[in-house]
């Protein structure tokens, strides 16, 4: 197979992830016979420096023509003045709207190996699996906002809408998903207080009963949520939720294996290219030091040859991959609790050397 994907490391750690992420396609393109064509495009904060604009026309058009796009992080303090023109953050919600990426799919499964890097107790965590369908180009994050000065200060305002169109179609991703796992979705919503919230409901219920009857389904209003997710996370199946629910849910979920070095995602549309990035950000706070985990963005580059280009067999050589460098014990500092750790290319090397 020949496929164009296109790597935007962005800022901070995401360069360094990134790297290793395409050594692991280069190393399966070479496996299996396929060639994969990389371009490497700005974005973000480094996109502001170079071009004014974090996501600049030229890597907008390079990701419409490529098949995948595999992202690291954007963001960092450097660009956080909040009088700023723009922000790397912009760049990242940009991209997402412009592929029309309105489903972003957050796997969380706890290996029996990293079962003693979580902060939760074994028989907690031990067989959760869960995967968020976290709703990704509409909600608070993209609905009419502003701010203005009054005779008493300042105020600002975001807005959270939803179409039902809008809800439909991802109701429908994780109804389908749900069939070829445990056949239940919960749905997290705060449909005790926002209208947005019982419109959401209203929908996900309508659509499950009559599409997906075969599939159990469930309500949990969000605050109880993020207490249930940590004192029964294997209860869950599939999970559906809106933008920023989904944020702030799946950044918890990453306790569950115990890290967001951990964590990959796939953001797909209704067809073009997918984006596949870790769930974590820049991590300033490690940058530059060689230590960030480097698996969230392997495990995201394997979801990209599952999701985008259809192999399947590759995407799962490199979880197999990837379970056996942590059963061997390897760990980055994440992970380790304080014992020996490795960096990331040499949890890059470990995870080549097990492809071999
Ligand atoms: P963060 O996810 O960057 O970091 C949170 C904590 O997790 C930090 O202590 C960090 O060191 C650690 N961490 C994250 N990834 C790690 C990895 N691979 N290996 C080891 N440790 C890791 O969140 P933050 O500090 O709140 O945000 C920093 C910047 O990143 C902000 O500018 C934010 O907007 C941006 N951000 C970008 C994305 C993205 O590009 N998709 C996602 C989240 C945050
Ligand atoms: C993520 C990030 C982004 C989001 C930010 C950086 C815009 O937190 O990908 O989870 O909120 O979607
Ligand atoms: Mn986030």
């Amino acid at each position: 197979m020949q496929a164009q994907i296109v790597l935007l490391p962005g800022d901070g750690i995401g360069p360094e992830v990134v790297a290793q992420g395409e050594r692991i396609l280069v190393a399966v393109a070479q496996k299996f016979g396929h060639s994969f064509q990389f371009t490497t495009c700005p974005i973000g904060g480094c996109a502001i420096d170079q071009f004014g604009d974090p996501l600049p026309e030229q890597t907008l058009v390079a990701c419409k023509a490529s098949q995948a796009v595999l992202l690291g992080a954007v963001g960092g303090p450097k660009w956080d003045d909040p009088n700023a023109k723009t922000r790397p953050e912009v760049g990242l919600l940009k991209i997402r709207k412009e592929l029309g990426l309105f489903a972003n799919l957050r796997p969380i499964s706890v290996s029996p190996h990293l079962i003693s890097a979580s902060p939760l107790k074994t028989e907690i965590v031990q067989g959760t699996d869960i995967l968020f369908f976290r709703e990704l180009t509409g909600g608070i994050y993209f609905g009419q906002s502003g701010k203005e000065t009054t005779a008493d200060g300042e105020s600002a305002y975001n807005t959270m809408i939803y179409s039902t169109h809008e809800v439909e179609r991802i109701v429908r991703l994780a109804g389908q998903a749900a069939r070829g796992r445990r056949k239940k979705v919960t749905s997290v919503d705060k449909a005790n207080v926002l209208e947005v919230s019982r419109l959401w409901r209203r929908t996900f219920e309508r659509v499950m009963k009559a599409e997906f009857p075969d599939v159990q389904i469930e309500n949990v209003l969000v605050d109880a949520m993020a207490m249930h997710l940590i004192s029964r996370p294997r209860s869950f199946d599939v999970v559906v939720t809106e933008n920023l629910f989904g944020d702030i849910l799946t950044d918890e979920g990453s306790m569950l294996p115990g890290s967001m070095g951990m964590l990959p995602s796939a953001s797909i549309g209704s067809s073009g290219p997918g984006l596949y990035e870790p769930i974590h950000g820049s991590a300033p706070d490690i940058a530059g030091k060689g230590i960030a985990n480097p698996l969230a963005t392997i495990l995201a580059a394997a979801m990209l040859l599952r999701h985008s280009l259809k192999l399947e067999a590759e995407a799962a050589l490199i979880e197999r991959a990837v379970d056996a460098v942590l059963a061997k014990g390897h760990r980055t500092a994440d992970l380790a609790a304080g014992g020996p750790s490795i960096g990331t290319v040499e949890m890059g090397t470990l995870v080549l050397a097990e492809l071999a």
